[in-house]
């Protein structure tokens, strides 16, 4: 199938579908000017360790660094700007619920550009870094209501402040992996769009859609473990190939 055909066929895919579920990862993100975790040089992946810096005994072994990285990564997503990608979902989803269809968005992203898309009720299953929580009282803070004049930063309570984000050795916030796994059962089209499909739950949705009916297709800038099982591949950047399935679903 050539690139258009493919376009094409995913679009008639979307056209017929009731329920689409899409599950989101970093590469979407990636024109917005957020590095991905496992392309081979930009990465995060590839220059930070996750045990130092993703984990939970690495908070509690080194609060400052750990605060400091994540306060890092906050700044780079308010700084940036959702991109054509981000755009287009939001659009897609608002398109299929003006067909009387629905779009649920699960991302594993944690930086709020698809709200700023104007997506709703995003999932957001490796949580957020746009609010922290206190780690004695429970309370849950802004960014702009946090001292970040010294880390690790603390509450006026005095406890310890945490991003709002789901680490290693974590368990999936259960609501949000809960609303994640009704979508993923119940959809008829499941879309994966820029992840690398390597990081569970997440992974194994696709075979949960699949194995309930639903046509797959990915987004992808490259193949990934998926690439060769799904229905439809549509190879390059989400801010390419996003707007382009907006407009031939919308015929
Ligand atoms: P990865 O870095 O593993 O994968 C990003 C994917 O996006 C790769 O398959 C790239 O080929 C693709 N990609 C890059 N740029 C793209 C573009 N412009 N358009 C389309 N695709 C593009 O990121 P995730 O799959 O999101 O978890 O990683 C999943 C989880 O692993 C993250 O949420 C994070 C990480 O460890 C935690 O920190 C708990």
């Amino acid at each position: 199938m050539t690139a258009s055909e493919s376009i094409e066929r995913a679009a008639e895919i979307l056209r017929s579908a009731e329920r689409v579920t899409v599950l989101t990862g970093a590469g979407i993100s990636a024109e917005s000017g957020l590095a991905t975790f496992r392309d081979k040089e930009e990465g995060l992946w590839s220059k930070y360790d996750p045990m130092e810096l993703a984990h939970i005994d690495a908070f509690h072994r080194d609060p400052e660094l750990v605060t400091r990285w994540y306060h890092w990564r906050f700044t780079k997503a308010r700084d940036c700007e959702p991109n054509a990608g981000h755009d287009a979902l939001a659009q897609l989803q608002a398109w299929l619920r003006e067909q009387k269809g629905e779009l649920t968005l699960i991302t594993q992203n944690v930086d709020g550009l698809h709200q700023r898309a104007g997506a709703k009720g995003v999932i957001e299953i490796h949580g957020t870094i746009l609010t922290w929580r206190c780690l004695d009282t429970g309370a849950h803070y802004e960014l702009d209501d946090i001292d970040f004049s010294s880390f690790p930063p603390r509450s006026e309570a005095g406890g310890l402040l945490r991003p709002n984000v789901v680490w290693f050795g974590e368990m999936l916030p259960p609501d949000a992996l809960f609303a994640a796994e009704q979508a993923v059962s119940a959809c008829d089209v499941f879309m994966s769009i820029g992840t690398s499909a390597a990081v569970w739950p997440a992974a194994g949705f696709i075979d949960v859609a699949r194995a309930n009916g639903a046509a797959t297709m990915e987004v992808n800038l490259d193949p990934t473990p998926i690439t060769a099982s799904v229905d439809v591949s549509l190879l390059g950047k989400c801010g390419d190939v996003l707007p382009l399935l907006l407009e031939a679903a919308k015929g």
